[in-house]
């Protein structure tokens, strides 16, 4: 018997970013979609029937996120990630880049220095630049297609005048855990150099077998109080189009300039469908999430040895969180800014260019594997062929 997310969904004409909006990023319309990170898969049921049950119900008006929300919320938090967090704690906010923006703007200054290790989803250069911060960079080291923390870095870079960093726990685009020593050194360092810590926690329920993702504020209790928390379900439950989110602020002063510069935003008012969801994603919706996984992992198992197979010149960077595959496409003979023409107009493929995410990025290229097998098997053999082509 088929697995449920090996059903082809037709998602054109939907206002979907990543199939209606090929020929604005990519410059054609048939090209195969593997890039933004939502998935090619129906939302688990009991969400759409909470969202069906309450838009019946006909009226839409302004909305406030409820207590049971924030008792799912907890519960999940407790349940899946093992940190018993106070509802009180909790903020709402259509998105985590929102949140990571009004973090900024509520705890830092115009010119201040913010550090993000690199490469990162590239939204956070946005944030910092377009609210006229300083960036700094903590580049991450990779040995062997391992990337680690260069400690030594942060800790210059952190001791120089930083004001709060960025850190996205699991990584995107790199896809790494971050183990508990590692957490443990991120915290010490911000606490010594009195640096506000916001982690971008919305991976972190798309882990793989043999990881194990630690909410690094549920060890910051009584170590560094300046930490934030961002998580959401949207990217678990493939509903980011319903724009909801949650930031965790244990300090209660954090917790109200966070509120403050939301309200002055006008970004403290959520979407009914959003706050539906959400509550039914934390309630009804753990099975689901682990047949997800077993697909998303049979998946990436498929990715990699079908490139290690086929497509040996570009090295697939396995994840261990995320359903999106670093690929180092370095041993092409393809130039790096040539790259992302060369998936879309030979392989017929759209992925996200790695400049994108930071120099670091270069010669890099990150494909989402979210998608029916069917539809990720047409994928790589469109990869192959154009690959096999450069050699002929
Ligand atoms: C690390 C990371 N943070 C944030 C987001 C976007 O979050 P939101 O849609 O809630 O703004 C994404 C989406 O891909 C992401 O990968």
């Amino acid at each position: 018997m088929g697995s449920i997310f090996d059903e082809i969904i037709d998602r054109k004409n939907t206002k979907s970013l990543k199939w209606d909006y090929c020929r604005q990023r990519f410059g054609k319309d048939d090209i195969l979609p593997m890039w933004v990170a939502d998935m090619d898969f129906k939302s688990p049921s009991p969400i759409i029937e909470a969202i069906i049950r309450r838009a019946e119900h006909g009226v839409f008006g302004y909305t406030e996120a409820s207590e049971k929300l924030s008792d799912a919320l907890a519960g999940w938090m407790k349940n899946r990630h093992n940190w018993r967090i106070d509802n009180k704690w909790i903020v709402y906010s259509p998105g985590v880049v929102t949140s990571v923006n009004t973090a900024i703007l509520a705890y830092t200054n115009p010119g201040d220095r913010i550090l993000m290790q690199t490469p990162i989803y590239y939204p956070f250069y946005s944030s910092i630049r377009d609210n006229e911060r300083e960036l700094v960079v903590n580049p991450l080291k990779k040995n062997n297609g391992y990337y680690e923390i260069d400690f030594d870095d942060l800790e210059n870079k952190l001791a120089d005048n930083v004001k709060l960093m960025i850190f996205c726990s699991p990584h995107n685009p790199i896809g790494r855990v971050w183990k508990l020593c590692e957490l443990e050194e991120v915290l010490r360092l911000c606490k010594k150099y009195d640096v506000i810590l916001v982690s971008d926690e919305i991976h972190s329920d798309l882990v793989f077998k043999g990881h194990k993702h630690i909410p690094i504020n549920s060890l910051a209790e009584g170590i560094h109080k300046k930490c934030i928390t961002l998580v959401s379900p949207t990217k678990t439950f493939n509903i980011a189009g319903l724009s909801v989110s949650a930031a965790i602020i244990p300090d209660l002063e954090l917790k109200s300039g966070f509120k403050k510069f939301l309200n002055k935003n006008g970004s403290n008012m959520l979407n009914i469908f959003g706050l539906t969801a959400a509550e039914a994603a934390y309630t009804s919706c753990e099975k689901w999430l682990g047949e997800l996984l077993e697909y998303l992992e049979d998946n990436l198992n498929i990715l990699v040895e079908y490139f290690q197979s086929n497509i040996p010149q570009i090295k697939v960077i396995r994840p261990e969180a995320t359903y999106l595959a670093w690929l180092d496409c370095n041993d092409l003979p393809v130039p790096a800014d040539k790259l992302k023409e060369f998936f879309v107009n030979k392989a017929g493929v759209g992925l996200n260019d790695g400049i994108t995410f930071g120099k670091e990025g270069y010669g890099f290229q990150r494909l989402n594997f979210a998608c029916p097998r069917k539809m990720l098997l047409e994928g790589m053999e469109r990869i192959k062929k154009a690959v096999q082509a450069l050699y002929i």
